[in-house]
């Protein structure tokens, strides 16, 4: 029901700008003030969420770490899993946003039999995961590079590479961008997931299935306006520069399906700083990714600590309680004697 929910709803922005840009001509509307407005929505919220989440305290050192964490010489520590300095921290982020290390770690429960017919908990290795985080989001960056064509004159030659080497395969005309494909298959296989694996779907959201959806159809929509329309791009882009120099042009001649795709990417900037999709800021603010584990070398206070409130050691502890945990039969570091 959630995933219909979800459905029903971007069926309904596709719909609503269909006629508001379409049968009621409000074409200045759907290429300005609402594009506009998310975008503003989209940076205030951005950025408020990004401050709040910097002025939490992190008090102590509370990094998730997987591997050998440093100790004696002899001992090799896993510096990419369990950094203890800056720079090591540094490369740990830098691998973990680029290549998704950690989900490549992903692992999924089963219940098997031993030969006796006995169930088993097993764990085993689920790569599909990760194989298609990594194309959805690679194909995501890729297609947003290269729309930066629609928004600079001159076309720096920079996005004109990217767009020669997705292109690179020439099928179709016009071309067929290979991250158009990706993109989709991507996508369609981390909705899938959800709907088909019931553990998946018990635990599921509105919340998951609405970006999944929205971000199809503005891949869908996009490729509608490409391989389908094929829209006239350099009016599209009078209209996208009068968005960029504030000189709002009233459109002509623009098909409907472009105010669908503006639509609904003004629905993904606006709903972005409010979604789980702020895992694109959450990830560098995390303080389980972005400390070094140090606890060994250096003691961490918490700076709120109330300073009526002393300290006491077991060392002190046991000090205290020496001749009563001695006569409950309590194991102690030294026993009277010694301490005497
Ligand atoms: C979240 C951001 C966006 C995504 C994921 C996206 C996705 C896509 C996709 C997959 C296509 C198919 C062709 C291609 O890959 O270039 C496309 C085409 C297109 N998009 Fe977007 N889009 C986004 C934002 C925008 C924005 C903000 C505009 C303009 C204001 C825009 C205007 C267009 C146009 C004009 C085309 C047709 C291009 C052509 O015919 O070559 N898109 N979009």
């Amino acid at each position: 029901m959630k995933a219909i929910y979800s459905l029903i709803l971007v069926l309904a922005l596709v719909v609503l700008a269909t006629l508001g840009a379409g049968a009621a001509k409000m074409q200045t509307i759907f290429a300005y003030c609402v594009p506009g407005t998310a975008f503003v929505i989209f940076v205030v919220g951005f950025v408020a969420k990004v401050i709040g989440w910097a002025k939490r305290p992190v008090p102590f050192r509370i990094p998730t770490t997987g591997g050998q964490q440093q100790t004696l010489d002899w001992i090799p520590q896993n510096k990419w899993d369990n950094p203890s300095t800056g720079p090591q921290t540094a490369m740990r982020m830098f691998l973990e946003i680029v290549t998704f290390r950690s989900l490549f770690r992903n692992t999924k429960v089963l219940l098997k039999h031993d030969d006796g017919k006995n169930p088993i908990v097993a764990y085993v290795s689920a790569k599909w995961l990760w194989l298609f985080a990594i194309l959805f989001h690679y194909s995501f960056l890729i297609i947003v590079i290269r729309h930066m064509r629609l928004f600079l004159q001159p076309v720096p030659k920079f996005i004109l590479g990217v767009e020669f080497v997705d292109s690179v395969l020439q099928i179709y005309t016009p071309i067929v961008y290979q991250t158009d494909l990706l993109i989709l298959a991507g996508a369609g296989f981390l909705l899938a997931r959800r709907l088909y694996d019931a553990k998946l779907r018990y635990i599921s959201l509105v919340n998951d299935y609405f970006p999944l959806f929205l971000i199809l159809s503005i891949a869908l929509s996009g490729m509608y306006m490409r391989y389908i329309a094929k829209v006239d791009v350099m009016a599209i882009k009078d209209v996208v520069m009068g968005l960029t120099t504030f000189t709002f042009k009233v459109p002509k001649g623009v098909d409907t399906s472009f105010y669908v795709h503006v639509f609904l990417v003004s629905t993904l900037l606006a709903y972005f700083p409010f979604s789980k999709l702020m895992h694109l800021a959450g990830v560098f603010l995390s303080p389980t990714r972005n400390l070094p584990n140090d606890t060994r070398m250096h003691h961490h206070e918490n700076p709120w600590n109330d300073p009526s409130i002393k300290p006491h050691s077991y060392e002190a502890y046991e000090d205290d309680f020496r001749e009563p945990m001695f006569e409950a039969g309590l194991p102690l570091d030294k026993n009277p004697e010694e301490a005497a």
